[in-house]
């Protein structure tokens, strides 16, 4: 019988209904080529379902999720609701309630002209974040006092527990062990914010566990100037979240844009989330106009992640063989229809398969 996996679909709000339509386009031609299924549900959340019923996402959802092998989201965010209340309730729900500690980001770039960097080729920007994905400031403790009075107090918390660094860590040292470089940078503010120096202390002991991985350190602030100056210098990066999810904008620019940045939001052998960085780009909605790529890349990272390895390298190499030949010639919106992207990824891993 073929491998069958259940996925379940939250295409979202703006763009996302076009990209991941593209995407699942790419997915059923992997499915068809390598002798799986996909069997998927969807589910309508966004802003539409929010203005129509009241609801975000219910909790009874997320039972449903568990029964599934991932989660493929498109985006989330509209401007007709309060600012952040979506992607707080339907993005960092699924992060939190699902228990999805590592938000993998790969910086990878395909083509040298993609790259507002002067001089770099794509073997000087080639790193993957290991992004802690469940707690710092994201954990929403803290809040408003006296909120609109000049005595206003606001407390934002920026929490970590040794477990929550050590796995991301210990995540980032595993993939480490799989890549050429096998080199492992902790990113941090430890010399300004002190408590921090639990991430300095659990990355010394997890490092002493893996004496064949290269290990290296950089303040965030640093880091962001390295990642500008030399990116050759990274190769696996672990950072808490917040630093994390700046880090990774300047990064997807760094490969060439917010077009082709996607990311993985794991717990390894549980149900997982995979979603572009991007987000819902409202005024591009039902235009046709928006870039599947970093959908259809999240897409490939999911096969990998279920096992489907041979797919997710040929989701890769299609992509890579498109955009270096010129034949998507930009990442950035209208330059292509929508839809002839998906097309053609389609077309490609066809042809590679052949
Ligand atoms: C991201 C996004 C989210 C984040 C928002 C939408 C809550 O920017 O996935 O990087 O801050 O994590
Ligand atoms: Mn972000």
């Amino acid at each position: 019988m073929a491998r069958e996996h259940a996925i379940a679909v939250i295409p979202g709000d703006g763009i996302g209904e076009e990209v991941i339509r593209e995407g699942r386009k790419v997915l059923d031609a992997l499915s068809s080529i390598f002798g799986f299924k996909l069997k998927y549900t969807d589910y309508p959340w966004g802003a539409d379902h929010f203005l129509k019923t009241g609801v975000t996402m219910p909790d009874s959802a997320l039972d449903e999720y568990r029964q599934h092998r991932a989660v493929y989201l498109g985006a989330i965010g509209d401007p007709r609701i309060e600012v952040g209340l979506l992607e707080r309730a339907i993005i960092a729900g699924l992060r939190f309630k699902l228990d999805l500690y590592v938000n993998l980001r790969p910086i990878k770039l395909y083509d040298s002209r993609f790259c507002p960097l002067k001089d770099k080729k794509p073997a000087d920007v080639d790193l993957v974040v290991v992004r802690e994905n469940t707690e710092d400031a994201y954990t929403g403790i803290g809040g408003n006092f006296k909120q609109g009075t000049p005595d206003e107090i606001a407390i934002a918390t920026m929490l970590y527990t040794r477990k929550g660094c050590e796995r991301a860590i210990r995540y980032a040292f595993e993939i480490a062990k799989g890549r050429k470089r096998k080199k492992v940078t902790l990113i941090d503010k430890a010399n300004a914010v002190r408590p921090q120096d639990i991430w300095t202390r659990a990355f010394a002991d997890v490092a002493k566990e893996n004496p064949g991985i290269e290990t290296d350190h950089a303040y965030i602030d640093a880091a962001c100037m390295w990642l500008v100056k030399n990116p050759e210098s990274f190769d696996v990066c672990v950072m808490p979240n917040i630093f994390g999810d700046i880090f990774t904008d300047l990064g997807a620019m760094v490969q060439g844009g917010m077009g082709i940045a996607a990311s993985g939001n794991l717990h390894p052998g549980k149900t997982s989330m995979f979603e572009p960085i991007h987000g819902s780009a409202p005024k591009y909605r039902g235009k046709n106009s928006a870039n599947p790529l970093a959908a259809i890349n999240a897409g490939g990272m999911m096969l990998d992640y279920l096992g489907e390895k041979e797919a997710a390298a040929t989701c890769e190499k299609a992509i890579g063989g498109l955009l270096t030949s010129g034949r998507i010639r930009s990442l950035g919106a209208g330059d292509h229809p929508t839809t002839e992207i998906g097309d053609l990824v389609t077309a490609e891993v066809r042809k590679l398969a052949t």
